[in-house]
């Protein structure tokens, strides 16, 4: 990436000398410290004509594993070798701090685990952690059928609708539809709140959906114009993002009050032991408040659920999109899913043990997960001098990168690496079911189911982080285990009624990429009931 002010209309010398002026504050900001990494040369139209991570796969192909793009004055590391995303991720962990993305992420989560400082996380992250437990997570399983249940009553009524007037098919944007049933499912799991998006419009939902637009707005912009004094007054969007994000807070307030006020003691010991389906509307937020007293800083637990209610509702609703995408294309594994709902589940619907039985469905999931990684890129920024080790191929020395280095850890590539999969592009949820072993990459131990005993789900634990779509180390998402879960019993309950076919063509879907990977206009689906009675 050369310099982001040269146009194409602009002469050629010009351009020339804006690029020198470019590279030459570039090498002295960043470059001399990086040694002879290599350097990503490509032109602006490569990052703003497509997503950014299409351009970074394309560069890790054509110089390794560890690159340095350069935007302007401003350079990334960007890091796709599992090796030195474990060195980051888990080894060192608390020598990185989320740089750019927590100055995104701050004026809506505040002190949130996500954009945390290291005091607060630890703190905080102590506490929520055990609050998603496993007796928490059966629990949660009602909300997931309750809510998915909403959904497909929905899409049945909209068939028998059609089936009055002659048709046999409803066209739907699934993406809206996935998005409405994951903010259903994360308000009543995390707070207990029942956005009832799926049926209604609400005020709520809509600051809600506000509020992640400027998200996705601001992890796009360069300039984070939003700090600029009285931007929040005077730029109109600004002060729909403050209205928007009064809304959700006021509502959240609410929520934490009567929470608190409802604390009750024989809760308390429920939750000692555990006893989640013996709480009437078990939720993190009951957890906090009765694990911890009435004590708890509001301030605090506002930023710890609206992270939890951002973190967790555009990330199950990518997932879902994109399974249904890959399966649309691939009939025959449709038929394989729903040959595997029909004999686990029959007309019944999931529970927390038929999940397990569910393998197939699972697999599909995390495929999904591998091929379409919420968020593609992880962000961090060297809080030292970290000296980072050698990677699979070649840069077997590493490279030492100074303090303040931003970094981007591109877990498309790692998910998509031609040197750890097998037809890396293509959607094949069997494929982990066979293991790879690590065929002599130094430093890389290869797939091991071993190393995980009991995980539901394949994870970066079991392939020595070469797939992590939850993150890894002590960072690492809280709510793996509830996306998951989510995702199955969501995906399995479609099935279980519906076909699903894509209205156009796969082509005509196309990609944009904020902090998840959605499509620009929806995904569009043909919905039938099942042709064989279900
Ligand atoms: C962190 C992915 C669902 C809450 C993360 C990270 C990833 C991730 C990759 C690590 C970010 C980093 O290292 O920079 C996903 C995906 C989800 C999902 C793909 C859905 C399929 C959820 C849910 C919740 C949640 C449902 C809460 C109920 C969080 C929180 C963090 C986090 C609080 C920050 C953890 C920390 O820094 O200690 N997520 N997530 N996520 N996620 Fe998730």
């Amino acid at each position: 990436i050369r310099c982001q002010s040269t146009s194409a209309k602009e002469p050629k010398a010009k351009r020339n000398l804006l690029d020198n002026a470019s590279n030459l504050l570039t090498n002295f900001l960043s470059g001399g410290s990086l040694g002879s990494m290599p350097v990503a040369e490509g032109a602006v139209s490569d990052l703003f004509g497509r997503p950014l991570f299409f351009s970074l796969y394309d560069w890790f192909l054509e110089h390794g594993s560890v690159y340095k793009l350069a935007f302007g004055p401003k350079a990334f590391v960007v890091v796709s070798d599992p090796i030195v995303v474990k060195h980051i991720l888990r080894e060192n962990a608390f020598s990185f701090d989320k740089g750019v993305l927590a100055d995104i992420l701050e004026p809506i989560m505040g002190k949130g685990l996500i954009p945390a400082d290291l005091d607060t996380w630890k703190q905080r992250r102590r506490v929520i952690a055990p609050g998603f437990h496993a007796l928490y997570l059966e629990a949660m399983v009602k909300v997931f059928t309750d809510c998915s249940g909403r959904t497909t009553e929905k899409f049945e009524k909209l068939l028998d609708g059609e089936r009055s007037r002659g048709g046999d098919a409803i066209e739907l944007d699934l993406e809206a539809e996935f998005s409405s049933l994951a903010l259903d499912i994360i308000g009543l799991g995390v707070f207990n709140y029942d956005f009832g998006s799926v049926t209604k419009e609400s005020p709520v939902i809509q600051a809600v959906y506000g509020t992640l637009f400027e998200a996705e707005h601001r992890s796009t912009f360069y300039i984070p114009y939003w700090k600029i004094p009285l931007a929040r007054w005077v730029v109109p969007r600004q002060r729909k993002f403050h209205y928007d994000l009064k809304i959700i807070n006021d509502c959240l307030d609410g929520l934490i009050r009567n929470a608190k006020d409802s604390r009750q003691e024989a809760d308390v010991e429920k939750l000692q032991q555990r006893d989640y389906l013996n709480i009437k509307d078990a939720s993190v937020l009951r957890f906090l408040v009765d694990m911890r007293g009435a004590d708890v800083d509001d301030r605090q637990l506002r930023d710890d659920l609206m992270t939890m209610l951002i973190a967790g509702h555009e990330t199950t609703a990518a997932v879902l999109t994109w399974a249904v995408f890959l399966l649309a294309q691939n009939p025959s594994k449709i038929r394989k899913a729903q040959a595997e709902v029909d004999s686990v589940l029959g007309q019944e619907r999931p529970t927390f043990e038929s999940i397990k039985k569910l393998e197939y469905i699972r697999l599909i999931v995390v495929e999904s997960l591998r091929l379409y990684p919420q968020p593609p890129l992880l962000i961090r920024r060297a809080l030292e001098e970290v000296v980072l080790p050698g990677g699979y191929k070649g840069d077997k020395d590493g490279y030492t990168i100074p303090a303040g280095t931003d970094i981007f850890i591109s877990v498309y590539n790692l998910h998509r690496s031609p040197y750890f999969w097998d037809q890396p592009h293509d959607f094949v949820p069997e494929r982990f079911q066979l293991q790879k072993e690590s065929e002599g990459i130094e430093g890389w131990a290869g797939f091991d189911p071993s190393r995980s005993p009991g995980a539901l789900y394949p994870n970066e634990i079991i392939s020595d982080f070469a797939f992590l779509p939850f993150g890894g180390g002590p960072r690492k998402c809280v709510g793996d285990q509830f996306a998951l879960m989510e995702s199955t019993v969501a995906l399995a309950m479609l099935l279980q009624k519906f076909d699903v076919e894509l209205r156009g063509s796969p082509e005509s879907v196309e990609l944009v990429t904020g902090a998840t990977i959605h499509t620009k206009n929806g995904l569009w689906c043909k919905l039938k009931r099942r042709s064989n009675g279900h």
